[in-house]
């Protein structure tokens, strides 16, 4: 299994995804593979914004290692589950879906958590501390459920 975490930069929100992911991935001994993306372009190769990784490192998940990359078509073949942070991102993907089989892979990541309310994880980019917070406890929470319904075949 290969699960894709998509925000828009792949600085603040997806790799946060990405990184809890992993940890859980990692600790439970799975074989299942995680990475993340950015829908744009505006941050290819760098690491996660610093207030990111300082909330990440302070919360028992550094994300230092991550770096940026852009979304792209081949994307929907290497994956099984791409998650959007919102539904611009998740517009984004659809945009560039080829047909049905893509469009199924996708999803909004809170609805694990919210089923059918469709809600977004803010972006933190423009906002104050409390925000990255507010963040890492949304995806810790989505992670979770995630990683129990891989485990349990759903
Ligand atoms: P992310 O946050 O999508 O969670 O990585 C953002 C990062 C950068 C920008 C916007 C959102 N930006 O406009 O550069």
């Amino acid at each position: 299994m290969k699960v894709l975490m998509v925000c828009l930069g792949n600085i603040c929100r997806s790799p946060m995804a990405d990184g809890l992911l992993r940890k859980k991935v990692k600790e439970a001994d799975l074989q299942i593979e995680v990475d993340s993306a950015g829908t744009s372009n505006y941050h290819i190769g760098e690491a996660p914004d610093h207030r990111m990784r300082a909330t990440a490192k302070k919360l028992g998940c550094p994300i230092d290692e991550l770096r940026a990359r852009q979304f792209t078509v081949e994307d929907f073949d290497a994956f099984d589950l791409i998650y959007a942070m919102d539904s611009s991102n998740y517009n984004n993907i659809l945009a560039l879906s080829r047909n049905e089989q893509d469009v199924a892979k996708v999803k909004l990541i809170l609805n694990e958590v919210y089923p059918g309310e469709n809600r977004a994880v803010p972006d933190p980019y423009f906002g104050g501390e409390q925000g990255f917070i507010d963040v890492f406890n949304m995806l810790d929470e989505a992670t979770d459920i995630v990683l129990n319904k891989l485990t349990n075949g759903r």
